[in-house]
Protein backbone atom coordinates (compact mmCIF):
# COMPACT_ATOMS: atom_id res chain seq x y z
CA UNK A 1 0.00 0.00 0.00
CA UNK A 2 2.71 2.36 0.69
CA UNK A 3 4.29 1.84 -2.81
CA UNK A 4 1.16 2.41 -4.62
CA UNK A 5 0.50 5.70 -2.40
CA UNK A 6 4.17 7.12 -2.72
CA UNK A 7 3.25 6.52 -6.60
CA UNK A 8 -0.30 8.33 -6.90
CA UNK A 9 1.29 11.40 -4.72
CA UNK A 10 3.83 11.82 -6.66
CA UNK A 11 1.87 11.64 -9.62
CA UNK A 12 -0.62 13.93 -8.36
CA UNK A 13 1.75 16.22 -6.48
CA UNK A 14 0.71 18.15 -3.75
CA UNK A 15 -1.46 21.28 -4.11
CA UNK A 16 -0.21 24.91 -3.78
CA UNK A 17 -1.54 26.24 -0.65
CA UNK A 18 0.10 28.75 -0.31
CA UNK A 19 -1.22 30.85 -3.33
CA UNK A 20 -3.86 28.65 -4.29
CA UNK A 21 -3.11 30.07 -7.99
CA UNK A 22 -5.53 28.05 -10.62
CA UNK A 23 -7.88 27.32 -8.35
CA UNK A 24 -11.38 28.87 -8.08
CA UNK A 25 -11.79 28.39 -4.51
CA UNK A 26 -9.65 27.02 -2.47
CA UNK A 27 -11.61 24.07 -0.20
CA UNK A 28 -10.49 22.66 3.23
CA UNK A 29 -11.69 19.82 5.30
CA UNK A 30 -11.38 20.27 8.58
CA UNK A 31 -11.95 17.60 10.69
CA UNK A 32 -13.59 18.15 14.36
CA UNK A 33 -14.61 21.13 13.10
CA UNK A 34 -17.87 21.04 15.31
CA UNK A 35 -15.37 21.48 18.05
CA UNK A 36 -13.99 23.97 20.36
CA UNK A 37 -11.06 25.06 18.38
CA UNK A 38 -11.89 23.53 15.00
CA UNK A 39 -15.16 25.85 14.77
CA UNK A 40 -12.67 28.87 15.15
CA UNK A 41 -10.19 27.45 12.63
CA UNK A 42 -13.40 27.07 9.82
CA UNK A 43 -14.94 30.60 10.52
CA UNK A 44 -11.13 32.12 10.01
CA UNK A 45 -11.02 29.41 6.69
CA UNK A 46 -14.34 31.06 5.40
CA UNK A 47 -13.55 34.36 5.93
CA UNK A 48 -10.12 33.80 4.02
CA UNK A 49 -12.37 32.94 0.73
CA UNK A 50 -11.82 28.81 1.60
CA UNK A 51 -15.03 26.47 0.86
CA UNK A 52 -14.97 24.76 4.27
CA UNK A 53 -16.07 21.07 4.56
CA UNK A 54 -16.79 19.89 8.57
CA UNK A 55 -16.10 16.26 9.03
CA UNK A 56 -17.48 15.47 12.59
CA UNK A 57 -19.35 12.59 14.45
CA UNK A 58 -20.70 15.14 17.29
CA UNK A 59 -19.46 12.85 19.99
CA UNK A 60 -18.05 15.86 21.45
CA UNK A 61 -18.86 18.45 19.16
CA UNK A 62 -22.21 20.84 18.31
CA UNK A 63 -23.96 21.45 15.18
CA UNK A 64 -24.60 25.32 16.34
CA UNK A 65 -20.78 25.86 16.87
CA UNK A 66 -20.57 25.34 12.79
CA UNK A 67 -21.00 28.04 10.58
CA UNK A 68 -23.62 27.94 8.17
CA UNK A 69 -21.48 28.61 5.31
CA UNK A 70 -20.18 25.39 5.80
CA UNK A 71 -21.20 22.10 5.17
CA UNK A 72 -21.62 19.80 8.09
CA UNK A 73 -20.97 15.75 7.14
CA UNK A 74 -21.36 13.78 10.18
CA UNK A 75 -19.30 10.91 10.18
CA UNK A 76 -16.99 8.95 12.20
CA UNK A 77 -13.17 9.27 10.72
CA UNK A 78 -12.55 5.65 12.12
CA UNK A 79 -15.53 4.46 9.30
CA UNK A 80 -12.44 4.49 6.69
CA UNK A 81 -14.60 3.86 3.56
CA UNK A 82 -16.89 6.81 4.10
CA UNK A 83 -13.88 8.88 5.15
CA UNK A 84 -12.23 7.95 1.67
CA UNK A 85 -15.52 8.23 -0.21
CA UNK A 86 -15.97 11.84 0.76
CA UNK A 87 -12.56 13.48 0.97
CA UNK A 88 -12.44 12.04 -2.45
CA UNK A 89 -15.94 13.58 -3.59
CA UNK A 90 -14.21 17.23 -2.34
CA UNK A 91 -11.03 16.58 -3.36
CA UNK A 92 -9.82 19.51 -0.83
CA UNK A 93 -6.89 21.64 -1.32
CA UNK A 94 -5.87 20.86 2.29
CA UNK A 95 -7.17 19.04 5.53
CA UNK A 96 -6.85 20.33 9.02
CA UNK A 97 -7.02 16.91 10.97
CA UNK A 98 -8.89 18.03 14.54
CA UNK A 99 -11.32 15.47 15.45
CA UNK A 100 -10.06 13.20 18.03
CA UNK A 101 -10.84 11.31 21.34
CA UNK A 102 -9.63 14.58 23.36
CA UNK A 103 -10.40 13.62 26.88
CA UNK A 104 -7.56 11.75 28.99
CA UNK A 105 -9.90 10.40 31.74
CA UNK A 106 -11.92 8.97 28.97
CA UNK A 107 -8.82 7.44 26.89
CA UNK A 108 -8.02 5.87 30.86
CA UNK A 109 -11.38 4.17 30.67
CA UNK A 110 -11.55 2.86 27.57
CA UNK A 111 -7.92 3.03 25.66
CA UNK A 112 -8.98 0.91 22.59
CA UNK A 113 -12.03 3.65 21.40
CA UNK A 114 -9.09 6.28 21.95
CA UNK A 115 -6.61 4.22 20.20
CA UNK A 116 -9.03 3.42 17.13
CA UNK A 117 -10.05 6.81 16.99
CA UNK A 118 -6.59 8.81 17.49
CA UNK A 119 -4.15 6.16 16.01
CA UNK A 120 -6.73 4.54 13.63
CA UNK A 121 -8.67 7.67 12.33
CA UNK A 122 -5.53 9.78 11.87
CA UNK A 123 -3.88 7.26 9.69
CA UNK A 124 -7.29 7.09 7.59
CA UNK A 125 -7.09 10.63 7.13
CA UNK A 126 -3.71 10.50 6.25
CA UNK A 127 -3.46 7.77 4.35
CA UNK A 128 -6.77 9.15 1.75
CA UNK A 129 -4.64 12.58 2.08
CA UNK A 130 -1.35 11.44 0.81
CA UNK A 131 -2.97 9.32 -2.09
CA UNK A 132 -4.81 12.59 -3.46
CA UNK A 133 -1.61 14.71 -2.62
CA UNK A 134 -3.44 16.91 0.12
CA UNK A 135 -1.32 18.16 3.00
CA UNK A 136 -2.62 17.42 6.44
CA UNK A 137 -2.19 19.55 9.74
CA UNK A 138 -2.66 17.73 12.22
CA UNK A 139 -3.19 19.25 16.00
CA UNK A 140 -1.07 16.69 18.99
CA UNK A 141 -0.73 17.85 22.12
CA UNK A 142 2.30 19.86 24.21
CA UNK A 143 1.15 19.09 27.07
CA UNK A 144 -0.06 15.29 27.56
CA UNK A 145 3.30 14.33 24.84
CA UNK A 146 6.22 14.96 26.90
CA UNK A 147 4.86 14.22 30.34
CA UNK A 148 6.56 15.17 33.74
CA UNK A 149 9.99 15.81 34.13
CA UNK A 150 11.46 17.27 31.09
CA UNK A 151 13.20 20.78 30.58
CA UNK A 152 10.68 23.80 30.79
CA UNK A 153 10.28 25.49 28.55
CA UNK A 154 10.02 21.98 26.70
CA UNK A 155 11.30 21.75 23.04
CA UNK A 156 9.83 19.37 19.89
CA UNK A 157 13.81 17.58 20.32
CA UNK A 158 12.42 16.41 23.49
CA UNK A 159 11.63 12.72 23.61
CA UNK A 160 7.69 11.81 24.69
CA UNK A 161 6.82 10.32 27.64
CA UNK A 162 3.12 10.34 27.96
CA UNK A 163 1.37 10.04 31.25
CA UNK A 164 -1.67 8.66 29.39
CA UNK A 165 -3.61 6.81 27.08
CA UNK A 166 -4.41 10.25 25.15
CA UNK A 167 -0.63 11.22 24.68
CA UNK A 168 0.38 7.69 23.76
CA UNK A 169 -2.16 7.66 20.86
CA UNK A 170 -1.43 11.39 19.91
CA UNK A 171 2.45 10.26 19.68
CA UNK A 172 1.32 7.02 17.95
CA UNK A 173 -0.70 9.45 15.61
CA UNK A 174 2.00 11.98 14.85
CA UNK A 175 4.61 9.03 13.65
CA UNK A 176 1.86 8.18 11.34
CA UNK A 177 1.58 11.47 9.74
CA UNK A 178 5.62 12.13 9.72
CA UNK A 179 6.06 8.55 8.15
CA UNK A 180 3.00 9.38 5.28
CA UNK A 181 4.85 13.23 4.45
CA UNK A 182 8.32 11.26 4.62
CA UNK A 183 7.88 8.39 2.07
CA UNK A 184 5.57 10.50 -0.59
CA UNK A 185 6.67 14.49 -0.05
CA UNK A 186 3.96 15.57 0.81
CA UNK A 187 4.11 18.18 3.38
CA UNK A 188 2.22 17.09 6.75
CA UNK A 189 2.43 18.81 9.52
CA UNK A 190 2.11 18.30 13.07
CA UNK A 191 1.48 20.92 15.56
CA UNK A 192 1.62 20.20 19.70
CA UNK A 193 -0.75 22.98 21.38
CA UNK A 194 -0.30 23.91 24.74
CA UNK A 195 -3.29 24.49 26.59
CA UNK A 196 -6.20 25.58 23.93
CA UNK A 197 -8.74 28.61 25.97
CA UNK A 198 -11.08 30.77 24.19
CA UNK A 199 -14.81 31.09 23.94
CA UNK A 200 -16.84 28.04 22.43
CA UNK A 201 -15.21 25.92 25.04
CA UNK A 202 -17.33 23.63 26.87
CA UNK A 203 -17.29 23.89 30.58
CA UNK A 204 -18.88 20.46 31.03
CA UNK A 205 -15.47 18.13 30.00
CA UNK A 206 -12.77 17.78 32.36
CA UNK A 207 -10.27 19.46 30.46
CA UNK A 208 -11.00 23.58 29.80
CA UNK A 209 -9.75 24.35 32.98
CA UNK A 210 -10.83 28.67 31.86
CA UNK A 211 -14.08 27.55 30.30
CA UNK A 212 -14.67 25.32 34.29
CA UNK A 213 -14.08 28.16 36.15
CA UNK A 214 -16.04 30.51 34.34
CA UNK A 215 -19.06 28.55 34.59
CA UNK A 216 -18.33 28.16 38.41
CA UNK A 217 -18.31 31.92 38.57
CA UNK A 218 -20.98 32.43 36.54
CA UNK A 219 -23.21 30.27 38.75
CA UNK A 220 -21.02 31.30 41.81
CA UNK A 221 -19.85 27.89 43.39
CA UNK A 222 -16.63 26.48 44.06
CA UNK A 223 -14.67 24.39 41.72
CA UNK A 224 -12.40 21.84 42.30
CA UNK A 225 -8.74 22.89 42.11
CA UNK A 226 -6.47 19.73 41.66
CA UNK A 227 -2.89 19.83 42.87
CA UNK A 228 -3.59 22.86 45.11
CA UNK A 229 -3.29 25.27 42.29
CA UNK A 230 -0.15 24.58 41.81
CA UNK A 231 0.45 22.55 38.57
CA UNK A 232 1.33 24.61 36.11
CA UNK A 233 0.32 24.90 32.23
CA UNK A 234 1.31 26.98 28.95
CA UNK A 235 -2.18 28.78 28.09
CA UNK A 236 -2.63 29.77 24.47
CA UNK A 237 -5.60 31.70 23.17
CA UNK A 238 -7.90 29.80 20.78
CA UNK A 239 -7.50 32.67 17.81
CA UNK A 240 -3.83 32.43 18.20
CA UNK A 241 -4.03 28.74 17.21
CA UNK A 242 -5.93 29.24 14.71
CA UNK A 243 -3.33 31.77 13.15
CA UNK A 244 -0.89 29.15 13.95
CA UNK A 245 -2.84 26.08 12.07
CA UNK A 246 -3.19 28.48 9.30
CA UNK A 247 0.72 29.69 9.25
CA UNK A 248 1.96 25.54 9.26
CA UNK A 249 -0.16 24.62 6.29
CA UNK A 250 2.04 22.84 3.35
CA UNK A 251 5.16 23.32 6.28
CA UNK A 252 6.47 20.13 7.03
CA UNK A 253 7.63 19.34 10.59
CA UNK A 254 6.50 19.61 13.99
CA UNK A 255 5.23 22.56 15.53
CA UNK A 256 4.97 23.86 19.67
CA UNK A 257 1.78 25.82 19.29
CA UNK A 258 1.87 27.83 22.42
CA UNK A 259 3.48 30.83 24.44
CA UNK A 260 6.28 29.69 26.15
CA UNK A 261 4.96 30.87 29.54
CA UNK A 262 4.17 28.89 32.46
CA UNK A 263 1.24 30.24 34.43
CA UNK A 264 0.04 28.67 37.65
CA UNK A 265 -3.85 27.70 37.99
CA UNK A 266 -4.84 29.25 41.02
CA UNK A 267 -3.24 32.61 39.04
CA UNK A 268 -5.79 31.68 36.25
CA UNK A 269 -8.45 31.20 38.93
CA UNK A 270 -7.66 34.60 40.13
CA UNK A 271 -8.12 36.30 36.96
CA UNK A 272 -11.00 35.06 36.33
CA UNK A 273 -12.69 35.60 39.67
CA UNK A 274 -11.28 39.41 39.20
CA UNK A 275 -13.15 39.71 35.59
CA UNK A 276 -16.17 38.15 37.38
CA UNK A 277 -16.34 40.86 40.23
CA UNK A 278 -17.18 37.80 42.54
CA UNK A 279 -15.32 36.40 45.99
CA UNK A 280 -16.06 33.07 45.37
CA UNK A 281 -13.35 30.29 47.19
CA UNK A 282 -12.47 26.96 45.08
CA UNK A 283 -12.06 23.95 46.78
CA UNK A 284 -8.47 22.56 46.76
CA UNK A 285 -7.97 18.73 45.86
CA UNK A 286 -4.95 16.51 45.15
CA UNK A 287 -3.29 16.34 42.01
CA UNK A 288 -5.55 13.30 39.82
CA UNK A 289 -3.43 10.71 38.29
CA UNK A 290 -1.87 11.18 34.75
CA UNK A 291 -2.35 14.48 35.68
CA UNK A 292 1.40 16.66 35.12
CA UNK A 293 3.14 18.96 37.46
CA UNK A 294 4.37 21.27 35.19
CA UNK A 295 4.22 22.12 31.50
CA UNK A 296 5.07 24.94 29.25
CA UNK A 297 6.76 24.87 25.56
CA UNK A 298 9.85 26.07 24.15
CA UNK A 299 7.81 28.08 21.13
CA UNK A 300 10.84 29.79 19.16
CA UNK A 301 10.55 26.79 16.30
CA UNK A 302 7.16 28.09 15.24
CA UNK A 303 8.63 31.53 15.77
CA UNK A 304 11.78 31.20 13.25
CA UNK A 305 9.94 29.03 10.68
CA UNK A 306 6.61 29.66 10.66
CA UNK A 307 7.07 33.42 11.57
CA UNK A 308 4.50 32.94 14.39
CA UNK A 309 3.97 33.44 17.86
CA UNK A 310 1.04 34.02 20.47
CA UNK A 311 -0.40 37.89 20.43
CA UNK A 312 -2.72 37.60 23.31
CA UNK A 313 -1.33 37.94 26.65
CA UNK A 314 -3.08 35.79 28.95
CA UNK A 315 -4.63 38.42 31.03
CA UNK A 316 -6.62 40.30 28.37
CA UNK A 317 -7.53 36.85 26.66
CA UNK A 318 -9.37 35.60 30.27
CA UNK A 319 -11.12 38.38 30.25
CA UNK A 320 -12.33 38.28 26.69
CA UNK A 321 -12.81 34.28 27.12
CA UNK A 322 -14.98 34.95 30.30
CA UNK A 323 -17.43 38.12 28.57
CA UNK A 324 -17.80 36.01 25.75
CA UNK A 325 -18.82 32.50 27.73
CA UNK A 326 -21.10 34.24 30.10
CA UNK A 327 -22.99 35.26 27.13
CA UNK A 328 -22.95 32.07 25.53
CA UNK A 329 -24.01 30.54 29.35
CA UNK A 330 -26.97 32.71 29.11
CA UNK A 331 -27.97 32.38 25.52
CA UNK A 332 -27.76 28.04 26.37
CA UNK A 333 -30.28 29.12 29.60
CA UNK A 334 -32.68 31.03 27.52
CA UNK A 335 -32.79 28.41 24.61
CA UNK A 336 -33.38 25.80 27.55
N1 LIG B 1 -8.10 22.12 23.71
C1 LIG B 1 -6.82 21.94 23.99
O1 LIG B 1 -6.29 22.54 24.93
C2 LIG B 1 -5.97 21.02 23.16
C3 LIG B 1 -4.62 20.85 23.53
C4 LIG B 1 -3.82 20.01 22.78
C5 LIG B 1 -4.34 19.37 21.66
N2 LIG B 1 -5.64 19.55 21.33
C6 LIG B 1 -6.15 18.84 20.15
O2 LIG B 1 -6.82 19.77 19.31
C7 LIG B 1 -7.91 19.13 18.66
C8 LIG B 1 -9.20 19.89 18.91
O3 LIG B 1 -9.42 19.93 20.32
P1 LIG B 1 -10.70 20.65 20.95
O4 LIG B 1 -10.28 21.19 22.25
O5 LIG B 1 -11.33 21.54 19.95
O6 LIG B 1 -11.60 19.36 21.24
P2 LIG B 1 -13.15 19.12 20.97
O7 LIG B 1 -13.51 17.86 21.70
O8 LIG B 1 -13.94 20.34 21.23
O9 LIG B 1 -13.16 18.82 19.39
C9 LIG B 1 -12.91 17.56 18.85
C10 LIG B 1 -13.99 17.28 17.82
O10 LIG B 1 -13.73 16.01 17.23
C11 LIG B 1 -14.98 15.35 17.07
N3 LIG B 1 -14.73 13.90 17.04
C12 LIG B 1 -14.34 13.10 18.06
N4 LIG B 1 -14.23 11.84 17.64
C13 LIG B 1 -14.55 11.84 16.33
C14 LIG B 1 -14.62 10.81 15.34
N5 LIG B 1 -14.37 9.53 15.62
N6 LIG B 1 -14.97 11.16 14.07
C15 LIG B 1 -15.27 12.46 13.77
N7 LIG B 1 -15.22 13.46 14.67
C16 LIG B 1 -14.87 13.14 15.92
C17 LIG B 1 -15.80 15.77 18.29
O11 LIG B 1 -17.20 15.59 18.08
C18 LIG B 1 -15.39 17.23 18.44
O12 LIG B 1 -16.26 18.08 17.71
C19 LIG B 1 -7.92 17.69 19.17
O13 LIG B 1 -7.22 16.90 18.25
C20 LIG B 1 -7.17 17.77 20.48
O14 LIG B 1 -6.56 16.55 20.80
C21 LIG B 1 -6.47 20.35 22.06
Amino acid sequence: MLAACFLEAETIGSKDMASGEGQDQRSAIVTGGAGFIGSHLVDALLADGYRVEVVDDLSAGDRSRVSPQARLTELDIVDRDALVALVEEIGPHVIYHLAAQASVTASVRDPSRDCAVNVQGTLNVVDVATRLGVPVVFTSTGGALYGDDVPIPTGEEQIPAPLAPYGASKWAAEAYVKTWSLFSGVPHTVCRLGNVYGPRQSPHGEAGVVSIFSHHLYVGSSPKVYGHGEPTRDYVYVGDVVRALIAATGRRGTFNIATGVETDVMSVWRELRDAAGTDVQPELADLRPGELRRSCLDVSLAASELGWRAEVALADGLVETYKALVDEFRSKESQA
